[in-house]
């Protein structure tokens, strides 16, 4: 493979629905079924939704434009890519590299979490609504040695299986697989939801905006939501991107791309929210909200059975189109930057992220020493991507386009030379050299000192 791949050069995706799919993959994960509705459901609900869509419309477009423009314009990985614009800056990629390796080795420990729970409702072990039980269930589950590690071990396995394939002929053609099958089970859970009796407290708490619900805590929440959802902040997007061809227009996947994810979020919210009021739970379960909450709410729907299995299929897809950017940013690094072949770069490097999730995971049970503030090695990992490596890569990214190499230079490449329109380019120009570089930098250092 490497042989001819060399020279036939770098491989790219195979079709413009190719790329939108995979990247929408790569959005689409346990940011949109896990953490936006409890995030929502304990933040005001519409009064965050709303604030989270202001946000992505004004910084999620901007920053999704502005990886895919540098992936596509050096067709290079994360760090090769600003290095060749400007020599120096191949630290702000390389914090990418890092913060997409040490996700992973959390994500992908959640990840197994997720095909235990299919494992579960498969079983018929949901037949309880008793919360007490099912929060024993979930925290049994992650706080053992040896089964969290092996179904950790099991996710890891189907993202290196899918990523060793390459591009065209690995993430491309699974994302157009799973991603239509996610659409599909999301909207049928939606329908199940919304026609429980009572669904409409939840239907009217998730879109009503309660304006008196809107803080700066509330801002800050969403904007790290944004961040996370949208896979930005660690040259995800600038590796996706530089991967695709030529002639495709830029400005139109930058918006297609945040418009799915947030479709695909809001539809998350419409199926967890009004079955959590319908069947009397807490919207502000938290954390536990898919593991604990929504089990119980299965069990006392009718046909609940059935639909916790397609639920947590759905997630398992969704994390998995995930988990494969991650991987690839770290891959594509290896491969472009040490020449190693493709098999031996994600063999090794899958290995290595493996071997990370072990501590992670055993620091929700047996080494639950805390190590950094209030947390566990889990939540320091977290802390480290959401709170430093995401925030400084973002604002790094909008300074290096704004003040390094140009709105100018940015623009030529997103419109193919002029080939392509742009038309709110002026206003992209402004976000990127200001409001965003503002907007980040704060939540940035609040997250800090907070
Ligand atoms: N966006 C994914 C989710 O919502 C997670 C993810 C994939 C991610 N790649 C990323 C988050 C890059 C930050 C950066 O679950």
């Amino acid at each position: 493979m490497n042989k001819s791949m060399e020279t036939q050069g770098r491989d790219q995706w195979s079709s413009k629905i190719g790329f939108i799919l995979a990247a929408a993959g790569s959005a689409v994960g346990l940011g949109n079924l896990w953490k936006f509705p409890y995030t929502a459901g304990m933040n005001g609900g519409g009064a965050f939704v709303l604030i989270y869509l202001a946000l992505i419309i004004i910084v999620g477009f901007t920053l999704m434009a502005a990886e895919i423009i540098i992936g596509r314009h050096t067709q290079l990985n994360a760090i090769g890519a600003y290095r060749k614009i400007r020599k120096g800056w191949g630290w702000v990629g390389g914090l990418g590299v890092l913060a997409g390796f040490v996700i992973l080795s959390y994500y992908s420990v959640v990840g197994g979490w997720v095909i235990n729970y299919i494992v579960k409702a498969a079983t018929g072990a949901f037949s309880t609504s008793d919360i007490n039980v099912l929060g024993g269930m979930f925290e049994s589950l992650t706080s053992s040695t040896w089964e969290p590690i092996i179904y950790h071990g099991l996710f890891m396995a189907i993202t290196l299986g899918i990523v060793i394939g390459g591009i065209s002929g690995g993430i491309e053609k699974f994302s157009k697989i799973l991603m239509p099958s996610l659409f599909i089970m999301v909207i049928l859970i939606v329908i199940r939801s919304v026609t429980l009796p009572g669904a409409a407290e939840g239907i009217k708490f998730f879109l009503k905006p309660d304006f008196s619900a809107i803080n700066v805590s509330t801002i800050l929440a969403a904007l790290g939501q944004v961040f996370f959802s949208l896979s930005l902040g660690m040259g995800c997007m600038i590796t996706y991107g530089s991967y695709l061809s030529k002639d495709e227009n830029i400005p139109q996947s930058a918006t297609l791309i945040p418009l799915l994810d947030t479709g695909v979020a809001l539809l998350a919210g419409l199926a967890i929210l009004p079955a959590v009021f319908a069947l009397g739970f807490d919207p502000a379960g938290g954390p536990g909200l898919v593991f604990i909450t929504l089990p119980a709410v299965f069990a006392k729907m009718p046909m609940g059975g059935l639909f916790a299995i397609l639920f947590f299929l759905l997630v398992l897809f969704a994390a998995i189109t995930s988990s494969i950017s991650l991987l690839e940013v770290v891959v594509s690094f290896v491969v472009d930057e040490w020449n190693w072949s493709r098999a031996k770069a994600t063999t090794i490097i899958s290995a290595a992220i493996f071997a990370l999730g072990i501590p992670a995971s055993l620091s929700l049970g047996v080494w639950d020493t805390i190590i950094f503030r209030d947390l566990v090695f889990f939540d320091a990992l977290g802390f480290l991507t959401d709170q430093i490596l995401l925030p400084l890569g973002g604002l790094m990214l909008c300074i290096f386009i704004g003040w390094v190499w140009g709105v100018d230079n940015a623009v030529k490449e997103a419109t193919n030379g002029g080939k392509v329109k742009f038309t709110i380019a002026p206003i992209w120009g402004f976000v990127i050299k200001y409001l965003a570089p503002i907007a980040i930098g704060y939540i940035f250092i609040t997250g800090l000192i907070g």
